[in-house]
C-alpha cells in the first residue's frame, strides 16, 4: 500500500466509501467510521511493562462502512485488497482457529476478533468494507486504528451506547482481539491512542491505572516541525521478538520482586542485582524511558519542546543498544538527521522497521528532509516517505454526521 500525502479530505473519501459499499455489497451502508494511526513522541516499550507512554493520533487512519447483518456473520472487505473478501460464522470459529489463518485471510483477524468480542456485548453480524490511507507495516498502528474503527462501528449499530461511551474499556477489547486473534502480544498503547487522543494534544498515559491527561503540542506555534519517516523497512510484529522482549521484561520483574519494571525505583541497585547482562540492558531502557517520558511531558507542559529533541535521541539511543529492537535504516535517519541539524529524533513503534521522528525547526526541516533523503539514496535504500505529524482527534463517526 503506499503512502498518500495526507491529510486527506475526510468528508469526501467517507461519501466516496459509502459509494463502494453500497457497490460492493448491493446495499447501502448504516455508516463510515474512522481510526487514526498514531505516532508515539516518547514511551516506546513501557506500555507492557505498566509504565508511560506519549502519543498522538495522526490525521491518517483506517475507515470503515458499516451495516448490520441479520445473522452471525463476519463480512469484510477492503478497498486495499479487493480480492481478500472474507465471510465467517461468528459462532464457532475460535481464536485459535483464527490465529491460524494465513495469506490472504490474515488481515481479516482484526476486525473479526474485535467483532468476536462484541458477541457477549450483544452485538451481531455485519459487512464491513475498510478504506485505509495509512502505511502498513510503517510502525503507525494500522492494526489497532483498523481494531477501533470496527468496534466504534459495531458498538453504533448496535446500541452499545456504555460500552462505546467507555473509551479506555473498548480501548482493552480492542488490545485483546489483537492479543487473542492475531496473536499479537502487544500493549495498550495503540489502541489506547486510536480512541483517546484529541487534535492539538499527546495524550499522556499511565498503563498501569489507566489514567491519562492531554498534553498541549504546539510545534508549529514553537517554529519547530515533526517529521515521520516511513524508513520502508517494514516491521513485522507477530515474530518472536516483540514477546521475547516482553518475556525478558517479565523474567527481570520477577527476579527482582516487583510486579513490573514500572515499579524499580532504584535503578543502580536493581542492575547491581541482576547477574544477567541482556536483563539488565532490558531494565535499563525501561526505568530511564520512563522517566524521558515524565521529563518530556513536563517540557511540553512548560512550552520548551525545542528541549524535547534530547529526549528523543536518547530514547533512540537506548532502544538501539539496550532494548536492541532499532534497525539500520532507522539509525541512519537519525543519524543523518542530527548532522543536518535537527534537534533530535527517534525510531517509534515496537521496531525492527517502520517509522522515525524527527524534531528540528521548522526552517530546517527541508534541509534534514533532504539529507535522509540522500543518505538512502547514496545506499541504495528504498526513498524515505515523509509525513507531515498532525495531532489529530481520536476515533469517532464520519457518515451520516
Ligand atoms: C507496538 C505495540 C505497543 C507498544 C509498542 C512499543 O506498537 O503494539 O503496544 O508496545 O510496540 O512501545
Amino acid at each position: 500500500m503506499d503512502l498518500r500525502p495526507g491529510p486527506v479530505n475526510a468528508a469526501e473519501s467517507a461519501v466516496a466509501l459509502a459509494a463502494a459499499f453500497t457497490e460492493a455489497y448491493r446495499r447501502a451502508p448504516e455508516g463510515v467510521w474512522h481510526a487514526p494511526g498514531r505516532i508515539n513522541v516518547i514511551g516506546e516499550h513501557t506500555d507492557y511493562n505498566d509504565g508511560l507512554v506519549l502519543p498522538f493520533a495522526l490525521p491518517l487512519g483506517v475507515s470503515v462502512a458499516a451495516a448490520r447483518r441479520d445473522d452471525a456473520v463476519l463480512e469484510v472487505r477492503s478497498l486495499q485488497a479487493a480480492d481478500a473478501a472474507v465471510t465467517v460464522s461468528l459462532d464457532g470459529t475460535g481464536p485459535d482457529q483464527v490465529r491460524r489463518w494465513a495469506g490472504r485471510e490474515r488481515w481479516a483477524a482484526y476486525p473479526f476478533g474485535v467483532a468476536s468480542l462484541l458477541r457477549a456485548h450483544g452485538a451481531g453480524g455485519a459487512s464491513l468494507l475498510i478504506d485505509s490511507d495509512l502505511p502498513q507495516g510503517a510502525g503507525l498502528s494500522s492494526s489497532a486504528a483498523l481494531e477501533c474503527a470496527t468496534a466504534l462501528a459495531l458498538c453504533d449499530l448496535y446500541g452499545l451506547d456504555d460500552l462505546a461511551a467507555d473509551r479506555p474499556a473498548l480501548a482493552r477489547l480492542a488490545q485483546r482481539a489483537e492479543n487473542d486473534y492475531a496473536g499479537m502480544p502487544c500493549g495498550i498503547m495503540d489502541q489506547s491512542a486510536a480512541l483517546l487522543c484529541t487534535a492539538g494534544h499527546a495524550l499522556m498515559l499511565d498503563c498501569r491505572s489507566g489514567l491519562s491527561s492531554q498534553v498541549p503540542l504546539d510545534l508549529p506555534g514553537k517554529g519547530l516541525a515533526l517529521l515521520v519517516v516511513n524508513t520502508r523497512a517494514r516491521h513485522e510484529l507477530t515474530g518472536g521478538e516483540y514477546a521475547a522482549r516482553r518475556a525478558d521484561c517479565e523474567r527481570a520483574a520477577a527476579l527482582l520482586g516487583v510486579e513490573a519494571l514500572r515499579d524499580v525505583k532504584d535503578l543502580g541497585g536493581a542492575l547491581a542485582r541482576l547477574d544477567d547482562p541482556v536483563l539488565r540492558r532490558r531494565t535499563q531502557h525501561v526505568v530511564t524511558e520512563n522517566h524521558r517520558v515524565e521529563a518530556a511531558a513536563g517540557l511540553m507542559r512548560a512550552g520548551a519542546e525545542a528541549e524535547l529533541g534530547g529526549m528523543l535521541t536518547a530514547s533512540h539511543l537506548s532502544l538501539r543498544d539496550l532494548y536492541e529492537v532499532s534497525w539500520p535504516e532507522a539509525d541512519l535517519a537519525v543519524e543523518t538527521a542530527l548532522k543536518a541539524g535537527a534537534r533530535g529524533g527517534r525510531m517509534i513503534g515496537g521496531g525492527f522497521g517502520g517509522s522515525v521522528i524527527v524534531l528540528a525547526a521548522a526552517d530546517r526541516a527541508p534541509r534534514v528532509r533532504e539529507a535522509i533523503t540522500t543518505a538512502y539514496t547514496d545506499r541504495n535504500l528504498p526513498t524515505p516517505e515523509f509525513l507531515n505529524a498532525v495531532p489529530s482527534a481520536a476515533a469517532h463517526r464520519r457518515l451520516p454526521r
